[in-house]
């Protein structure tokens, strides 16, 4: 079968940028840690006051027994709460997000943190901080009139730093 130098030029070229586009995808999930979310996990969103994980005293920084720590967060109209935490930076981090109403999303910038919060369901990212210093949390997802004023702060010291603040007891309950 005769093919063409041309076509033939054409075929290596579209594979070639089929071939580049899996590196990237690759590249992206094993190196820089970017999954899309598959955290299928459900929960009554009205009734999170009553529920184990998220009532008001459980949100926050939970340290587990391995050193590495899981912040519970509720995403509500309009603001995520607690509104201020503190974290250690060079820790493995599980944020769990709930939302007690419509359909948030979450983003900081400069980290793998974006991911839908859809009622109903927790969501769940799996990040780490490597440098110290304040990590705006911000809704990317329109949820109404206050949407452009949905935004905390999250503070990152030194894991040194944070463990001392954590022996003077509480810097992490907001
Ligand atoms: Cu919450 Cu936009």
């Amino acid at each position: 079968m005769h093919i063409d130098k041309l076509e033939k030029n054409w075929a290596g070229i579209s594979l070639g940028i089929a071939g580049l586009f899996v590196t990237v995808i690759l590249g992206s999930a094993f190196f820089h840690g970017i999954h899309a979310p598959s955290n299928v996990e459900t929960i009554d969103s009205a009734k999170l006051h009553l529920s184990a994980e998220f009532a008001e005293d459980k949100l926050g920084v939970e340290r587990n027994p391995n050193g590495s720590v899981t912040v519970r967060m509720v995403a509500g109209r309009y603001g995520f709460y607690p509104k201020e935490l503190t974290l250690p930076a060079e820790t493995e981090i599980t944020f769990r997000w709930v939302s007690l109403d419509v359909i948030h999303g979450v983003h900081m910038p400069m980290t793998n943190m974006s991911t839908m919060i859809v009622p109903g369901y927790v969501a769940q990212v799996i990040t780490a901080f490597h440098h110290a210093g304040d990590y705006p949390v911000l809704c990317n997802e329109y949820c109404g009139m206050g949407h452009a004023h949905m935004w905390s702060n999250i503070k990152v010291v030194s894991k040194a730093q944070w463990e001392a603040l954590n022996k003077q007891g509480g810097a992490n309950h907001g």
